[in-house]
């Protein structure tokens, strides 16, 4: 039995790989997290989007600040996720997708698990908006159906301005007649499968484009990386297989101990991402 997604719903994201809008905060729930999010970057130097600015923090600060830790386990958003990816979930990463007011910043048609390195392919991202994303403003287009064609190749590094920082895209034509854009409202939720090809336009708005992208994988999800054991967060149920080194959740933003996290999970991550991304054959 579905705790909150009705039978259609669920049956909708197995042919779709995608399903949106879901509700999760109120329109003031998403305002105070959008004044937490600025505060945040006013104490780490500038928007997240800034050259200037540690560019670290766009990923894993469910790791370092209590506030949006609250986020990936908001009972909205998990009971959503369980009844696609049952009860044992860790979050595997977060990533702010931040587009400036008119700019070009895209995301190419690309794959999440071209460089995760999970195995099976059930991993899924929850994209948060704190904003109204629209198809003014840059929100996410999905390509219904295109996660049963499988893992497609993928090349990092070619595309300018991509919100994305590997800057991947897909090798090859993409036929994007079928692409629906995802409009969510503030607090509204979008979820997609790993595999589901996805993309995002530049933002020609006056206003900030924010979302919060949280990847949760069931405790089952093993790693392909041999040289490190990859961090996750368990945020629901229990971890009986240990394929992921348990990172703690902060008690406050940016302690001394949320900070070492931090540190950890960061470098956990990224050397987790490098072996895959070196690896030829995906
Ligand atoms: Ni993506």
């Amino acid at each position: 039995m579905p705790k909150t997604l009705s039978p259609a719903q669920v049956d909708a994201y197995a042919r779709d790989g995608f399903l949106s809008p879901n509700a999760a905060l109120t329109r003031g729930e998403a305002a105070a997290c959008l004044r937490k999010l600025e505060a945040f970057e006013a104490t780490v130097g500038g928007p997240l989007t800034s050259d200037r600015t540690d560019a670290r923090y766009r990923s894993r600060t469910h790791v370092l600040l209590s506030w949006v830790h609250a986020l990936t386990r908001h009972p909205a958003i998990l009971d959503a996720v369980e009844d696609l990816i049952g009860p044992d979930i860790l979050v595997y990463t977060s990533t702010w997708f931040i587009k400036e007011p008119e700019s070009a910043a895209i995301a190419a048609w690309h794959q999440d698990a071209t460089y995760f390195g999970l195995r099976p392919y059930v991993h899924v991202t929850a994209w948060l908006a704190l904003t109204d994303a629209t198809a003014e403003n840059g929100c996410m287009e999905f390509l219904p159906g295109s996660h049963h064609g499988g893992q497609r190749p993928h090349r990092a590094g070619v595309v300018a301005g991509s919100v994305n920082r590997a800057g991947q895209a897909i090798v090859g034509e993409v036929d994007d007649a079928p692409a629906v854009h995802a409009p969510l409202r503030a607090g509204e939720f979008s979820l997609h499968h790993t595999l589901c090809l996805h993309r995002s336009e530049p933002n020609r708005s006056h206003g900030r484009r924010i979302g919060l992208a949280i990847s949760y994988v069931p405790t089952s999800v093993g790693h392909l990386g041999v040289k490190h054991k990859t961090p996750a967060m368990l945020v629901r149920g229990v971890d009986t297989y240990g394929h992921f080194e348990l990172e703690p959740a902060p008690k406050a933003d940016m302690d001394e101990q949320a900070r070492a996290a931090y540190a950890r999970s960061y470098e956990g991550y990224r050397a987790s991402y490098a072996e895959q991304v070196s690896l030829e054959h995906r």
